[in-house]
């Protein structure tokens, strides 16, 4: 854990209550010096105006705290004193979400806290490298260790959500994820007994594979015909669990047989995700994804030369491998994020590009904010695609055709809304599901895609980046390609 505040208690009243010109210092008798490890001048900046914000002193005279190792060794003059405290940066993002100081507890300590730990307030605080329960306050990139436990977990999950288990399959997922966060494989059975979201069921597996290389209740499932044809069926872009266990149930069990079955009517997602099966099925490489990126910010800028286009999703969290591409378009002014996908979706038919389109215009009613209710979609216009990618390489002659059709999804949050769209959007759904429950549950504050609401003060609080936002919930930043929770 590199990032550290640095506090001081001061004796003196400050001679200067205004710092920058314009904040008022509230809290005269602590001042702050930031000492980060590679911490560049923009993060600087952005940490030190949210503290002076917030009536912090913070100092910018960092000339004998300029070396991170030498703050650490105590040397070169700053020694932890009673007064002295060189913390993690974590005191300080709980500092900026209370709007003020919290006391310092041991945990907060990078190491050696110079005062008498019964003057601190949390004696049982757990030691720092303790898992939280909450993915959001997980580091989790893409680098498992713990392949072999995960997939098991994951398959049980799966078999649980087709089945229509939604609460016992999030068990699994939220086991999962805690393993996919460590930072090495588990070596014993005992290393899982600090860790969190493990139940008893999860134990069990993770026993089991430890010893034997695999569960069998894993191998089981993945040898039942139900779990297999539902799983194969909703693999169809358009069906979902409902339908998957429908066809099931009439004694269906390959495409070949629910197409030629008379009774069954397919939709029109359905019809699409049949027709373009086989493409759609493989997943969409980065480098696909980049040249759709091209292909979408021509359509867009053509339509509004003020617009820019982002990747969000699997790939911004830097996945190779996706899907679909999600993209997310920003307008700068307001109203425009309604005209722009009709008027890209009739330029991608103008090219003869486009293979499916579903347009779901804006239901965003700023009045209606904040909502209670998180397990809906978010009201921005967005468009579910299928696009045309023409392949790089000579055509295949008797493929009969030089693209790949890929799955595409479009949204376009109003501008002051963009970046909780973005943080959303970019997911992955068990990050931000853990968000936006620490936010209500930790905090008192709602999230969701469209604001964050604190409901002490009964106030919107606005976010430029995805750096407010986290730092309004009290949250040490965390990277998207550490969000694979
Ligand atoms: N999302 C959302 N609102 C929607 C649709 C999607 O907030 N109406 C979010 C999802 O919760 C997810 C992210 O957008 O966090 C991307 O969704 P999706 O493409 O389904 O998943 P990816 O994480 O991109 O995974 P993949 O690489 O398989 O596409
Ligand atoms: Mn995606
Ligand atoms: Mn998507």
């Amino acid at each position: 854990m590199f990032p550290t505040a640095l506090l001081t208690r001061k004796r003196r009243r400050p001679e200067v209550a205004f710092v920058g010109g314009r904040e008022e210092v509230k809290f005269r008798d602590v001042r702050l010096f930031l000492v980060e490890r590679r911490m560049g001048k923009s993060r600087r900046n952005f940490l030190s105006n949210l503290a002076r914000s917030k009536g912090f002193c913070v100092d910018d005279a960092l000339r004998y705290t300029q070396s991170f190792s030498k703050v650490l060794k105590a040397q070169d003059g700053f020694r932890e004193t009673h007064d002295k405290h060189v913390l993690h940066i974590s005191w300080f993002t709980e500092s900026m979400s209370a709007g003020r100081p919290v006391p310092v507890e041991i945990r907060h300590y990078i190491q050696n806290p110079a005062v008498d730990q019964r003057s601190c307030t949390h004696p049982s605080a757990k030691p720092e490298s303790a898992v939280s329960p909450y993915a959001c306050q997980r580091r989790t990139t893409l680098d498992n260790h713990n392949k072999i436990f995960t997939d098991a977990l994951e398959v049980l999950a799966e078999n649980l959500e087709l089945s229509g288990n939604q609460g016992p399959s999030l068990a699994f997922r939220k086991a999962a994820s805690v393993l996919k966060s460590l930072p090495a494989a588990l070596r014993r059975q005992e290393e899982t007994q600090h860790l969190p979201c493990l139940g008893e069921h999860s134990r069990a597996i993770i026993e089991e594979i430890s010893e034997c290389g695999s569960s069998s209740r894993v191998e089981e499932i993945l040898n039942d015909e139900r779990y297999r044809t539902m799983k194969l069926f909703s693999s169809v872009f358009g069906v979902g669990p409902k339908t998957a266990e429908n066809w099931f149930c009439r004694g269906l069990r390959t495409f070949e047989q629910v197409l030629s079955e008379p009774s069954v009517r397919l939709n029109r997602m359905q019809t699409a995700g049949f027709l373009f099966y086989e493409d759609i099925s493989k997943p969409v490489s980065r480098t696909e994804a980049s040249a759709l990126k091209i292909i979408v910010e021509e359509a867009v800028i053509c339509v509004n030369p003020s617009a820019t286009v982002s990747i969000t999703g699997g790939f911004r969290r830097g996945k190779e491998f996706g899907h679909d591409v999600d993209f997310i378009i920003k307008t700068p002014e307001a109203g425009q994020e309604d005209v722009i996908l009709p008027a890209v979706i009739k330029r991608f038919k103008s090219q003869n590009i486009l293979l499916y389109s579903d347009l779901q215009e804006s239901t965003f009613d700023l009045r209606k904010l904040p909502t209670h209710c998180f397990d809906a979609m978010d009201h921005f216009g967005k468009c579910f695609l299928i696009m045309k990618l023409k392949h790089e390489q000579e055509m295949d002659a008797r493929a009969g055709k030089d693209w790949k059709a890929v799955r595409v999804d479009l949204v376009a949050p109003p501008l002051e809304r963009f970046t909780y769209a973005l943080l959303g959007w970019t997911g992955s759904t068990l990050f931000l599901r853990d968000l936006r429950r620490f936010a209500r549950l930790e905090r008192g504050k709602l999230l969701d895609n469209h604001a964050l609401y604190d409901k002490a003060t009964n106030t919107f609080l606005p976010a430029n980046t995805e750096e407010d936002i986290f730092a309004h919930l009290g949250l040490e930043y965390i990277e998207p390609w550490q969000r694979n929770a």
